[in-house]
C-alpha cells in the first residue's frame, strides 16, 4: 500500500489516452488511482489537462507511430497553456516508453516523464521530480520490487465490468513479438492479493471480472495461507495454484456473476482449466485462444512451441467440456517465409475450428525481435491479399455465429442505457453487445431472447419472469 500523504481536493485535471491491450486499460485505471490522492481528477480535454499520460502500445509499427503524432499536437497545447500561465506535465507510459524511452525524449523534448509498465507505482515521485527539474524523468527499469505492493487499493471504474491483472510479462519469445522485451519476464501475483482485489471490485459494483495477463493461463501464483475453510483441491502444486483453482475460488465471491480470462496461450491450456469450463457456471462460455497460423512450419518459425493439431484437439476438448463455448483467436499473415500454401493451411484451420470472432494482422517487423532479421519477407501486396481473404472468412464465421444466436434466451449483463430512449444495453455471455426495450438497473443479469443481428450488435426482448420459469 502506498503512502501519498493527505488526500488533496480535486484541484488538477488528468487526461489519460490508452492504446493497446486490455492490460494497458487496466494500467491506465491504476495510474488514475495512484494520482487521485495528489488531487488529479479525470478530464477528456487536452486543453484543460494539467497532466497528460499517453499509455502506449508497441506491438505493431502503426500503433507506435501514433504516439509521435499525438505528441506533436500536445506540444502546441502545452505552449498555448504556458502562454496562459499554466503548466502541463506530459508523460509517455506503456510499451513504447519501455522500448524507445531515449528516442522519445530526443524526438519530443517537451515530454516530462517517460515510464515503463513496471514503474508506474512511482508516479507521484516522478511528478514531483518533473515539477522541480528541467529535463525529462525516465524510469524504464524492471524493478525487483512488486509494483502491486505499492499501489493503492484498486477501485475499478465503479461499473459492472472490471479488469484485474493477475499475471504480467512473457517468457515465450515468439519470433515476431515485442512483449517479452517491453513487459519483462513472466510474473504471477499471489492468489491472496488477487482474491482481495476481486472482493473489492465486487464491493464497488463489478459483476463481471476479466482476469488479465499477457499469458494469463500461464499464471502460477502463491497459494493463500487459508482458504475459506476448505483444503485446496484440483490443480495445486505444493504451494502454488494454477488458474483453474483460482477461478474456482473467485467464483465463490458474492456478487461476481461472470468470470473471464484473457489472453491465453495454447501451450498453457492444462486439463484442469479445460475441465473448469464445464464445471464453473460463472465462467463464461467464451475463450480467446490465439493460434496465429495454421501451418506447422510457420508455427515453428514463429517459435510458438506447438503444432496446428494441438490447437484442433484443444478446440474439440473445450467443446466437449462446454458445448456452447465460443472460440476467438489472433492471426498473423505474412510472417517472413510464409508461402501461399502455408497461408492456405491457416484458412483450412479456420474452416475446421469455426471462430466466433478474431483479430487478424499483417506481420509488422518490430526492431530487436528475431523475425525482423529473417529472410524472405512477404511483399506488402501479398500480405494485403492474404489478409483480405482471411478476414472475409472470419467475418463470415462471425456472422454465422451471431445469426445462430437469434432465437436463444440468454443472460444479458446490463451495462447501461441503449442509444435510443427506453432501451437498455448490455453484453451476452459471448461478449456480443445487446440492446432491448425496457428498463433494468446497471449490473442486473436479465434473461433476454435474442431477436435479430445488426452490424455491431444484437437486438433482444426481455423475458418476463413467468416466461423464463416456463422455458
Ligand atoms: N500473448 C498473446 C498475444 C499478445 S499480442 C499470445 O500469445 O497470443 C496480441 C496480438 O498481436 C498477437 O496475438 C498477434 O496476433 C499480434 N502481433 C504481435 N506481434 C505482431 C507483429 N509483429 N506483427 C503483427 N501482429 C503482431
Ligand atoms: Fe508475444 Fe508470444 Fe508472449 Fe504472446 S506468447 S506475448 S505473442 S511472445
Ligand atoms: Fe501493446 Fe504492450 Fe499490450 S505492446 S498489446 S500494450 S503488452
Amino acid at each position: 500500500m502506498s503512502t501519498n500523504g493527505p488526500v488533496r481536493p480535486n484541484t488538477r485535471k488528468l487526461l489519460i489516452r490508452t492504446w493497446g491491450c486490455q492490460m494497458n486499460v487496466y494500467d491506465s485505471g491504476r495510474m488514475a488511482d495512484i494520482l487521485a490522492p495528489l488531487g488529479y481528477a479525470p478530464t477528456e480535454s487536452a486543453e484543460e489537462a494539467d497532466m497528460v499520460i499517453l499509455n502506449t502500445c508497441h506491438i505493431r509499427e502503426k500503433a507506435s507511430e501514433k504516439v509521435f503524432s499525438d505528441l506533436g499536437r500536445l506540444r502546441l497545447t502545452k505552449n498555448e497553456r504556458q502562454a496562459e500561465g499554466k503548466d502541463t506535465i506530459i508523460a509517455v507510459a506503456g510499451c513504447v516508453a519501455q522500448a524507445e524511452g531515449a528516442e522519445i525524449t530526443a524526438r519530443a523534448p517537451w515530454v516530462d516523464i517517460v515510464l515503463g509498465p513496471q514503474t508506474y507505482h512511482r508516479l507521484p515521485e516522478m511528478v514531483a521530480r518533473a515539477s522541480r527539474a528541467a529535463g525529462a524523468v525516465i524510469e524504464t527499469d524492471f524493478p525487483a520490487e512488486d509494483k502491486f505492493d505499492h499501489l493503492p487499493e484498486a477501485r475499478g471504474n465503479g461499473g459492472p465490468v472490471a479488469f484485474l491483472t493477475i499475471q504480467e510479462g512473457c517468457d515465450k519469445f515468439c519470433s515476431f513479438c515485442v512483449v517479452p522485451y517491453t513487459r519483462g519476464a513472466e510474473f504471477s501475483r499471489p492468489a491472496a492479493a488477487i482474491i482481495a482485489e476481486a472482493r473489492q471490485l465486487a464491493a464497488n459494483g463489478a459483476r463481471e471480472i476479466a482476469l488479465l495477463g499477457q499469458n494469463v493461463n500461464a499464471w502460477a501464483g502463491e497459494a493463500p495461507r487459508t482458504v475459506s475453510g476448505e483444503s485446496p483441491g484440483g490443480n495445486t502444486h505444493g504451494n502454488t495454484w494454477r488458474l483453474a483453482r483460482l477461478l474456482r475460488e473467485l467464483a465463490e465471491i458474492p456478487g461476481v456473476a461472470r468470470l473471464r480470462y484473457t489472453t491465453s496461450h495454447p501451450r498453457d491450456m492444462d486439463d484442469d482449466l479445460i475441465a473448469a469450463h464445464g464445471e464453473i457456471p460463472s465462467l463464461m462460455p467464451y475463450l480467446h485462444l490465439p493460434v496465429q497460423s495454421g501451418s506447422d512450419r510457420v508455427l515453428a518459425a514463429m517459435n510458438r512451441g506447438h503444432k496446428a493439431d494441438l490447437y484442433l484437439r484443444l478446440a474439440d476438448r473445450l467443446r466437449e467440456a462446454r458445448p456452447d463455448i465460443a472460440l476467438t483467436s489472433d492471426f498473423i499473415v505474412g510472417h517472413p517465409g510464409e508461402t501461399a500454401k502455408e497461408f492456405e493451411d491457416t484458412m483450412r484451420l479456420v474452416e475446421r475450428v469455426g471462430f466466433a470472432g478474431a483479430y487478424s494482422f499483417k506481420y509488422s517487423a518490430r526492431p530487436g525481435t528475431p523475425a525482423a532479421g529473417q529472410p524472405f519477407p512477404v511483399p506488402e501486396a501479398e500480405k494485403d491479399t492474404r489478409l483480405q481473404a482471411l478476414q472475409a472468412l472470419l467475418r463470415q464465421q462471425q456472422d454465422d455465429f451471431n445469426r445462430a444466436c437469434v432465437g436463444r434466451v440468454v443472460d444479458v449483463l446490463v451495462t447501461g442505457t441503449g442509444r435510443h430512449p427506453g432501451q437498455v444495453a448490455g453484453r451476452s455471455p459471448w461478449l456480443q453487445p445487446v440492446h432491448a426495450a425496457g428498463a433494468a438497473p446497471v449490473g442486473a443479469v436479465v434473461p433476454m431472447q435474442l431477436r435479430a443481428t445488426h452490424p455491431n450488435s444484437l437486438s433482444a426482448t426481455m423475458v418476463l419472469p413467468e416466461e423464463s420459469a416456463a422455458a
